[in-house]
């Protein structure tokens, strides 16, 4: 029996590395039984697997993601994902409504998060500070901030319970469905208002795109925001936790980061690289395919596992050391290929002034003693909790 017969998905949520170092250098390529599927974990592979989508479809069969919001873009290849792509993209970047957002808005709604709670001199950051910032920052956006942070959470939740609802529990699949139709009513019902009325908002420019061909119908637009709610709130979410971990841990670090702020940027690449809080893509073969000396048949579910590639030994110096000053190029955290994150730019600028807000405010912000922080999570993976208390703040 081989080491990825033996592999179970709790033991990799639990501590995914060494079990991925260990595939790295014995079975880079290799079938997981538990999961039915292929891994792929060295760096260049990876980057194989996305610079070739003939071969790797992102239209599985089954798909959970096209089952619990509809046919999206990440259920689709090009050209069909470039329509919707397309449209969407130039709202989340710097010179379109989140550059917008980040000037004006994000680093007050940052702070009006933290003084919920800095006179109280202690918080559960994941909870009470992650969160909030997360899905405020994407509703705000997105033009859906009339609706509380915890409603826009819950949409989030439900919509992932039945995403990752493998064994098709009943449960989840009404508490994805309720998700589903509540947000699907409020989207249309405001796409209807933006029709006439457009405004300042993503909802509003995905909506008056450019006519012709490239016009979203409203199902399409209601189907990609699904998507968004369910992807760009947790994953941010992970990204504050796994940096404010980071910087708790390292006094030095803190200090060099609290001396330069232009550090802080490095420090979240570097904390993306490190801890890939999406840890996977998955597609389906086309074709059979050979990989090193594996043949992988047509028709199958392929893992490429972003998380490894961050830490192949092949590709990085001393890959699982966390060092700010790294200089090899770009990781793999928002993945390489045309599925490449779309709310990539948001989700740094968010992840960066949340944690340096944070720190720069609370000068003797700590973690409770006694209070370990564990990592959960092998697709995708960030502290369960994060107990943190301060004497002294600003
Ligand atoms: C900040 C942390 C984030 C990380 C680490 C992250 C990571 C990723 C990764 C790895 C993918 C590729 C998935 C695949 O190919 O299977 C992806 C796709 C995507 N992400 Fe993100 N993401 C983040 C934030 C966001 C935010 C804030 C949004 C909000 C809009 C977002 C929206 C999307 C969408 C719509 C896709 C699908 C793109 C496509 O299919 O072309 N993400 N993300």
């Amino acid at each position: 029996m081989s080491y990825s017969d033996s592999l179970t998905l709790s033991s990799l949520e639990k501590d995914p590395d060494p079990i991925l170092a260990e595939l790295r250098k014995h079975e880079p390529v290799c079938f997981v039984p538990a999961l039915e599927m292929w891994f792929i974990t060295k760096w260049e592979d990876v980057a194989f697997m996305e610079s070739h989508p003939e071969i790797f479809s992102a239209a599985t069969n089954p798909s959970f993601l096209a089952r619990a919001l509809g046919p999206n873009m990440l259920t689709m290849d090009r050209p069909e994902s470039s329509k919707a792509r397309n449209v969407m993209l130039p709202a989340f970047q710097a010179g379109g409504v989140a550059g917008n957002f980040v000037s004006t808005d994000l680093t007050e709604l940052v702070d009006r998060t933290i003084d919920q709670f800095i006179e109280k001199g202690k918080v559960e950051i994941m909870r009470n500070f992650a969160t909030p910032v997360s899905a405020s920052a994407l509703a705000i956006v997105l033009g859906l901030d009339s609706h509380s942070w915890e409603e826009v959470w819950e949409w989030c939740e439900g919509l992932c319970s039945d995403i990752a609802n493998f064994e098709n529990d009943p449960e989840l699949t009404n508490k994805g469905n309720v998700a589903r139709d509540s947000l699907g009513k409020v989207l249309t019902e405001s796409l209807e208002k933006l029709t006439k009325r457009p405004n300042e908002t993503a909802l509003s420019a995905f909506i008056h795109s450019k006519g012709g061909e490239s016009a979203l119908s409203q199902e399409e637009i209601v189907n990609n925001v699904r998507l968004m709610i369910s992807g760009g709130i947790n994953e941010p979410r992970d990204g504050i936790g796994l940096v404010v971990k980071t910087v708790l841990e390292d006094p030095e670090l803190r200090e060099e980061l609290l001396s330069n702020e232009l550090l802080w940027r490095k420090c979240v690449e570097e904390v993306f690289r490190l801890h890939s809080p999406v840890g996977t893509i998955t597609r389906q073969t086309k074709s059979e395919v050979k990989i090193r000396d594996k043949i992988i048949p047509a028709n199958s579910l392929v893992s490429g596992i972003l998380r490894s590639a961050n830490r192949d030994e092949d590709h990085w110096s001393n890959p699982d050391s966390f060092d700010l000053h790294r200089k090899e190029g770009p990781h793999a955290a928002f993945a390489l290929g045309e599925h490449r994150c779309l709310g990539e730019w948001l989700g740094r600028q968010v992840v960066k002034t949340a944690s340096q807000r944070l720190f720069t405010r609370i000068e003797e912000f700590e973690l409770k003693s006694n209070s370990e922080v564990k990592l959960r999570g092998f697709e995708f993976r960030g502290p369960l909790e994060l107990n943190c208390v301060w004497g002294k703040r600003v």
